[in-house]
């Protein structure tokens, strides 16, 4: 499976950190943003990857991440994203790249403790549809949250003001090719954006879409707060893993 990381966007919750660079190359401990979810794909067992980024630092990702043999890649790919259309929008500019094929997609500040290894297995075993990533958490408001029945998800709300859940749809997501029809037919959402949950809302439709608890701890990284805790969560963990 290919794997695709969504680093475009401008960054705003994070100014004047992001006046003259992009989210993802801002320090989580000791690594740039974008390491993180880089080495969570290649965990997984994912060997060829493409960043989809944006904005007047582009060009930074090159220059940082070169062909992607520090970490292991067959090789790295890149894609522009035109201004900030949302997450939705810049998966679209996966589609040659996926070739077909079904991706596992991350978004550049999503930070993890531990792999998505045994999920992309289960996607990797039946890849039709789509699978999400759900994780506890103790502000649901700020993320996409599922309405759970037993085993199914009836429906994700994005930023909800009452949730319906407690649970977070953490930035992972595996799809099938028919995603680049669905984010064909999106409108824009009161943001303006292309929503990842209206793409994901159409697999819950179709009755497609599976889902895997996270195991350990997980954060985004961009807002000041979640900033700062992703560096906090990464530097316990490797004082932790210190002989
Ligand atoms: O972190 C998980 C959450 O991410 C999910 O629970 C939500 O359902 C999902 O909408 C998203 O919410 P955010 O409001 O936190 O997304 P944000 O606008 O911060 O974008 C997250 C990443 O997506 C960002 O680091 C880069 C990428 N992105 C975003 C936009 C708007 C792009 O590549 N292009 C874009 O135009």
């Amino acid at each position: 499976m290919k794997g695709v990381i969504l680093a475009g966007g401008l960054g705003t919750r994070l100014n004047p950190l992001t006046r003259v660079t992009n989210k993802h190359l801002l320090p989580v401990h000791e690594k740039p943003m974008i390491f993180y979810p880089i080495e969570t794909l290649v965990a997984a067992g994912i060997e060829e990857i493409l960043i989809v980024t944006g904005g007047d630092s582009a060009g930074d990702f090159l220059k940082l991440l070169r062909n992607g043999r520090d970490f292991g890649l067959k090789r790295m790919h890149y894609a522009y994203q035109e201004g900030e259309g949302g997450i939705a929008d810049a998966l679209s500019l996966a589609e040659d790249f996926a070739d077909g094929e079904p991706i596992a997609v991350i978004l550049g500040d999503n930070i993890l403790e531990k792999g998505i290894a045994a999920a992309v297995d289960a996607f990797r075993e039946n890849p039709k549809g789509a699978r999400i990533m759900l994780k506890e958490v103790p502000d649901p408001e700020r993320f996409g949250v599922p309405e759970i029945d037993g085993d199914s998800i009836i429906r994700i709300i994005e930023k909800p003001s009452t949730p319906p859940s407690r649970f977070a749809v953490i930035g992972v997501y595996m799809y099938d090719a028919s995603v680049f029809d669905i984010v064909r037919g999106l409108e824009p959402s009161e943001r303006g954006e292309l929503e990842i949950t209206d793409v994901n809302n159409h697999y819950v439709e179709r009755g497609e879409m599976k889902f895997s608890i996270l195991d350990g701890w997980w954060t985004d990284a961009g807002t000041f707060e979640s900033l700062l805790r992703a560096s906090n969560l990464v530097a316990q963990g490797a004082s932790r893993s210190d002989p």
